[in-house]
C-alpha cells in the first residue's frame, strides 16, 4: 500500500481526525502555495526575501565560515527565488562551492539545474531529487567537502514543536563539526497579523487546505465533497501554535479505498501547524539539538529569523 493512502486512513481513523500538511503539495497545491507567497497577506516570503536582499553580503560571510570550499545544500528548494541572491553575492566574491538544491520533485531539481546556470553566471549545480536525509547522506558520499545547509521558509513551522526538536537532532547526526545550518523561524507577533495570513481575503489558504480532500479524492478515489467543509483557521498567542482545521458542516460520510469515515456536524479535521517562536525559544532548540547559534538575521519589522547555527 502506497505511503499516501496508508498516513490517510491511520490519520483519519483517529480521533480528533487529521491530515499530513506535508500531502498539500502537489501539483495544483505547489501552484496554490506560490500564490500564497504573493498575496497581499502572507509576510513570511516577503520578510525573508528582504533579509536576503538587503543583508547578502553579510550572510555570505557569516554561511563561508572560513571555509575555502564548501557545498551549499538547500532543503526544500522550490524554485530557489530566495537563495538566488546569496548565490549570486557568493560568486561576485568568488567563494568555491557548488549549490545543491534537495527537493521531493523531480522536475523542480530538472528546472532548477536547467535553469540556474544560466541565470547566475559560473553557477555549479547539483541537484539532489529525493527526501532530505536520504540526499544528505548521498551528499556526504558525493563530496566531502563542509557542509553549509539551508532550510528557509519556517518550514520547522509545520512540525509540532517536539517533532522540530527531533527534525533539528536527527540533522545535526548528519553533519560535522564544522558544518553550519541557516534555519528561517516565523516569529510570535501581533495574532491579527498572523491569522489574517492564514485566512487571507481571497481564500487562497482555504483553497490551499480544500485541495489535500481534492488529491485524496483523485489519488485515492475518494469522495470528499468539498463544499461541506469549511476552513478554520485559529492562533493561540499563549503557545504561538498557527493551526488550520477543515470543519465538517454536516453529518456525513466518506468513502475511501473501502473504509468509511463518518464525520459529525461541526467535527474538525486538523490540517496544519504553523508554529511561531520566539528568538529565545529558537536558541533553546538549537542548543537543545547539538547546535550554537551564532548569528541573527531579522528583517525590518524583526517578524521572522533566519539563524545561523554551528555544528560544534
Ligand atoms: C511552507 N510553510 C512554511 C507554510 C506556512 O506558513 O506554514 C505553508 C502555508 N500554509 C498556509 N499558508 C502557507
Amino acid at each position: 500500500m502506497k505511503q499516501f493512502l496508508k498516513d490517510v486512513l491511520h490519520d483519519l481513523g483517529e480521533t480528533p481526525k487529521r491530515l499530513n500538511s506535508k500531502y498539500f503539495y502537489d501539483h495544483t497545491g505547489d501552484r496554490i502555495f506560490q500564490q500564497i507567497m504573493n498575496c497581499e497577506e502572507y509576510y513570511p516570503t516577503n520578510c525573508e526575501l528582504e533579509i536576503f536582499q538587503h543583508k547578502t553580503a553579510e550572510l555570505a560571510k557569516v554561511l563561508k565560515n572560513g571555509f575555502d570550499t564548501f557545498d551549499l545544500i538547500e532543503m526544500g528548494a522550490g524554485d530557489a527565488t530566495k537563495s538566488s541572491y546569496l548565490l549570486m553575492e557568493m560568486l561576485r566574491q568568488n567563494f568555491d562551492f557548488t549549490y545543491m538544491p534537495i527537493d521531493i520533485s523531480a522536475d523542480m531539481i530538472g528546472h532548477l539545474e536547467k535553469k540556474l546556470p544560466k541565470e547566475i553566471d559560473g553557477l555549479k549545480v547539483k541537484g539532489l531529487n529525493g527526501e532530505y536525509f536520504d540526499m544528505l547522506t548521498h551528499a556526504r558520499k558525493i563530496s566531502p567537502k563542509r557542509k553549509v545547509i539551508l532550510f528557509l521558509g519556517g518550514t520547522i513551522g509545520n512540525f509540532e514543536t517536539d517533532a522540530a526538536l527531533e527534525f533539528c537532532r536527527e540533522l545535526r547526526s548528519y553533519l560535522q563539526k564544522g558544518d553550519v545550518l541557516m534555519i528561517g523561524f516565523d516569529l510570535k507577533k501581533h495574532p491579527d497579523v498572523i491569522r489574517k495570513a492564514y485566512n487571507d481575503a481571497q481564500g487562497l489558504t482555504k483553497a490551499f487546505n480544500l485541495n489535500l480532500l481534492s488529491r485524496i479524492n483523485r489519488e485515492l478515489g475518494g469522495n470528499f465533497v468539498l463544499e461541506q467543509f469549511d476552513h478554520y483557521p485559529s492562533y493561540d498567542p499563549a503557545t504561538g501554535a498557527c493551526r488550520s482545521y477543515l470543519i465538517s458542516l454536516t453529518e456525513q460520510e466518506v468513502c475511501i479505498e473501502g473504509r468509511v469515515f463518518t464525520f459529525k456536524k461541526d467535527e474538525y479535521i486538523s490540517m496544519e501547524i504553523s508554529q511561531k517562536y520566539s528568538v529565545e525559544e529558537t536558541e533553546l532548540m538549537a542548543f537543545k539539538s547539538g547546535f550554537k547559534p551564532v548569528n541573527h538575521f531579522f528583517d525590518s519589522r524583526h517578524w521572522f529569523l533566519d539563524t545561523v547555527w554551528q555544528c560544534e
